[in-house]
């Protein structure tokens, strides 16, 4: 009965005409476009499907949230936000480049997972020279750690960058890597060290 609903609701969206402006769409039928698309998800993924109050805010707000809201996301994303027990920020950057490398995750066809997520850096960043394969929807990080000097206060803010993205900038394109349990606090050290180390061919 509910499949043959979302299977109505699927077709009426697919079936809604598409004008040359701009294209309105429903968000009650969004909603049911992405249930639909993980119907197949293992269970416990199922709060990831439905939106968090940051993510809710920021799509209604098209990602540009009033001052009062944003501080209200930073703040509420800053607060997840947890950090080693040892106080080292910086793990193994040869380690980091493989998790920057590396997409793998958060498949429903690998469950539970073979192998350890990735952070699929590249698909957004430019990190080292030697990848020339790399995305631009985030800014390029060549030489991050050289231009700031290598500086302790900016070892924390990428780790604070990786681990939840929010925490800075309100409605980040970036996922929140800490928060969401896809990388571990170990991997997130690692992926500090190939940013920020001066050893890093981040850096060189
Ligand atoms: C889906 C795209 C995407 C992925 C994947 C992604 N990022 Fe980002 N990243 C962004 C965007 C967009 C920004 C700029 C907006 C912001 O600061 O949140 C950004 C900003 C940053 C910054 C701050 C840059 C500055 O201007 O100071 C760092 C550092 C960073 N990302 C590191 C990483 C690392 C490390 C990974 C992999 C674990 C990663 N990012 C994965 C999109 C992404």
């Amino acid at each position: 009965m509910k499949k043959h609903f979302i299977l109505a609701a699927l077709a009426a969206v697919l079936a809604a005409p598409v004008s040359a402006q701009e294209t309105k769409i429903d968000p009650l039928h969004a909603d049911v476009v992405m249930k639909f698309a993980f119907s197949q998800a293992p269970k416990d993924w199922a709060g990831r499907v439905d939106q968090d109050e940051t993510l809710k805010v920021c799509s209604a707000a098209r990602n540009a949230p009033s001052a009062a809201d944003a501080e209200k996301i930073m703040a509420r994303e800053k607060a997840k936000i947890k950090y080693p027990d040892d106080g080292k920020l910086m793990g193994d950057w040869k380690q980091g480049e493989r998790w920057a490398q590396s997409g793998y995750g958060m498949r429903f066809t690998d469950y539970p997972p073979r192998n350890p997520n990735g952070g699929n850096c590249y698909a957004c960043h430019q990190m080292t020279q030697a990848e020339v394969s790399y995305g631009t929807v985030g800014p390029s990080l060549r030489e991050y750690g050289k231009i700031r000097k290598y500086a302790e206060a900016d070892v924390k803010a990428v780790y604070e960058k990786i681990y939840n993205a929010h925490a800075a900038f309100p409605c980040s394109l970036m996922p929140r890597f800490g928060s969401n349990a896809v990388l571990t606090i170990d991997q997130i050290k690692d992926l500090v060290a190939l940013v920020m180390s001066p050893e890093s061919p981040v850096n060189k």
